[in-house]
Formats: structure tokens, sequence, C-alpha cells
């Protein structure tokens, strides 16, 4: 493994080139691996563990649309796509990739399903680290390891196309072959990721947990929201609060910050910009902290995974899903971004 110092702390990070994908394609030279689950990072790892001369199959179950979309990618009735346990059954290693509350549902019917020596992976430490809430206690005859890309399976997907790759965590909580190792590291590099991180199942879950309710996605919609109706309340127009709010940033300061890091972004705007944002960056600081903190120890003593497992189970979940992405959709402000993305030259006529 590379050292690589992060900001003072000395960390490991496995690299592409130190674990090659020939050497992933002889560690794995002997498994079948089953990929459950067909929505969003089911297909990007199994397409891309597919093309990178991995002997996959999936599972799934049949005449749903997840079903027809394994189809569409090319994968066989009674070859290549099965039902969960027939795909389970078949294989030495079993990506489990139905959603997290899936899993729980699923779990009486696979656990029978695992062999001697069998690998059962995960992309989220949430099953087995809330395994009282989940029922997710793997039988120690089998290796329980986790590969966790850190993007969504569209980006896991669209980056192996475009020749570069995702960065994900791996753990390993249950080592039963010896070997687990080297089958987490070979599957992390066989999906695609451009380098791994060490970590373990509670640290990825916790933070994982944390990160998609705060900064990635709670907080930003929280915060743009704010923002805008504030612009708004005093008067601007709505193309006026969308651009000062969401479009400046998508299309121009976001992508400076991943670029060359925040100072790179704030030294390419005015001083103008910079003298206010460096001393109003304190005070969102500290707004915002003790909302952070109320998060995490939210994410900690089980509340958030209790209330995913609650509302993912409901027959209904994926209508009410789509039903609050739609009211989002709908507001004024979202609204008023279609029509100032409709605007960008690239997707005029569209
Ligand atoms: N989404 C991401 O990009 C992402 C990123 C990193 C990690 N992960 C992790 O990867 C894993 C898979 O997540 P995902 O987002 O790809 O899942 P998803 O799209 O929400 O999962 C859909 C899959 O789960 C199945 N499923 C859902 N509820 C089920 C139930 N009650 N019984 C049986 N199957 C059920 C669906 O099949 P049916 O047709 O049966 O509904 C479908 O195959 C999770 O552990 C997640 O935390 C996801």
């Amino acid at each position: 493994m590379a050292k690589i110092d992060f900001g003072g702390t000395v960390e490991d990070v496995v690299m592409r080139n130190e674990f090659p994908l020939d050497k992933a394609r002889q560690v794995l030279s002997n498994e079948v691996v089953a990929v459950l689950g067909y929505g969003v990072q089911g297909p990007a790892q199994a397409l891309n563990m597919r093309e990178n001369g991995i002997q996959v199959i999936v599972g799934q179950l049949a005449d749903t649309s997840y079903w027809e979309k394994a189809l569409k990618d090319g994968w066989v009735p009674g070859k290549t796509l099965f039902s969960l346990e027939e795909a389970a059954k078949q294989a030495t290693i079993i990506q489990y990739l139905v959603s997290d509350a899936g899993q729980m549902a699923v779990w009486p019917r696979l656990k029978p399903c695992l062999k001697d020596g069998d690998a059962l992976y995960f992309s989220h430490g949430f099953s087995i680290v809330y395994k009282e809430q989940t029922g997710v206690v793997p039988p120690e005859f089998v290796d329980v390891i986790m590969v966790a890309p850190k993007g969504s399976g569209t980006s896991v997907r669209a980056n192996f196309l475009s020749g570069s790759g995702i960065n994900s965590s791996f753990a390993i909580f249950q080592d039963y072959t010896g070997r687990a190792r080297e089958r987490t590291i070979a599957l992390g590099i066989a999906i695609g990721s451009g380098y791994l991180f060490p970590t373990t199942f509670q640290s990825e879950v916790y933070s994982d947990l944390t990160g998609e309710r705060g900064i990635l996605m709670g907080a930003l919609a929280g915060v743009m929201e704010a923002q805008y109706n504030v612009l708004r309340k005093n008067g601007h127009s709505p193309s006026e609060a969308f651009n000062e709010t969401v479009e400046e940033l998508t299309q121009s300061l976001i992508r400076l910050v991943g670029q060359n890091g925040m100072d790179w972004m704030y030294a390419n705007c005015s001083t103008t910009a910079q003298r206010g944002a460096l001393d109003w960056r304190h005070k969102f600081s500290a707004a915002v902290a003790p909302v952070f903190d109320e998060l995490y120890s939210s994410v900690v003593t089980g509340e958030e995974t209790r209330i995913v497992l609650a509302a993912n189970s409901a027959p209904d979940y994926l209508e009410k899903l789509t039903a609050e992405l739609r009211e989002m959709r709908k507001s004024e402000m979202w609204r008023a971004g279609a029509a100032v993305r409709a605007l960008r030259p690239e997707n005029w006529g569209k």
C-alpha cells in the first residue's frame, strides 16, 4: 500500500498501478461473482466487471423494470441472469446490491444459499453495523467484505467508460478463508476503482450516512433553498435568485474547487468576493455545527437507519419518494432552475 500524507496524517491507499487489473483477474480467476440487485450500483459494478473479464452473473427479481434493464444490458436468463437465490447458489462471491431495506427483506432467503468459503460483499456498512435492526448476521463460514464506491453507480460506470476511476473505501468484517483481503482489493479494482482507502464497516456507514444527509445532499439543498428564499423575499427575480444561488456554483465555482481546492476558487474570484466570503465562512460554520452534531449522533444511535428501514420497507416506498422529488422539482426555485438550464447554449433547441 502507498503511504499518503493527507494534510499531516499519513494513511494507506491501494493504487490501481500497484494492484493492476491482471492481478485482480488472477485472484478472481476461479470465482463466479453474483451481483444481486440491478438498481443503481448493481448494473455499474456488474458491467464494469464483465468488461474487465471477470465471470459475472446477475440475480434480480423477474418481471420488474430492473429485470428488463438487465436484459437490455445483455444478461441472458438461465445463463447469466437468475433469481436472487439461484444466482447466490451458483456464485462464490455474492455482491449484495439490493437496496439497504431490500437487504433486510431478502436476508432470510439469501442466508440458506451461502456455502462454505463464499464471500458476502456489500457496498455499504449499513446491514452489518445495524444488525440489531436488519437481522443480517452472516454465518461464520463466509468472508464478509465491503467495497464502497464514493459516488453514484452512474458515476462508477461513467468514470469506467471514460477511462478514469472512482475512488472507493474497502473493509473486511470477517476473514474466514484467509483470502478476504485479496478478494476485496481484486473486486475493488475489477469494479473500476482508481484507488482504494481502507476503512471499517462502522466508519464507512457513520461517515457515509452523515455525508449524504449533510453537505452532499441534505445540507446542499437546504442551504440553497434558504438563500434563494431570502433573495426572493427581498424582491429579487427568480432568475437572479437562482443564478446567484445555484447556477454560478454548478457552472463555475464548484468546478474550480474540484480542480484545485477552495483557496484556488477564492483566488479566482474578485477581492470583494474573497473579503466577504472569508468573513462569512466562520458565521456559517458556527451556525451549522450544532446541526451536524445532531445529525452525527442520530446516525450513531441508529435513528437514521430506523427511519430508512421503516420508510423504504413500505410497499409504496418508491411512489412516496418519487412524489417528494416531484414536489421539489415543481417548487418555484427548481422550475426557475429548469428555465435557467434551458438557456445554456448547449441546451438550446433541446
Ligand atoms: N446508489 C448508489 O449509487 C450507491 C452508492 C454507494 C453505495 N451504495 C450501496 O449499494 C447498495 C445498493 O444500492 P442501490 O442504490 O444500487 O440500490 P437501489 O437502486 O435502491 O436498489 C434497487 C434494487 O434493490 C431491489 N430491491 C429493493 N427492495 C427490495 C426488496 N424489498 N426485496 C428485494 N429486492 C429489493 C430492487 O429490485 P426489485 O425489482 O425487487 O425492487 C433492485 O434490484 C446499497 O447497500 C447502497 O447503500 C449505493
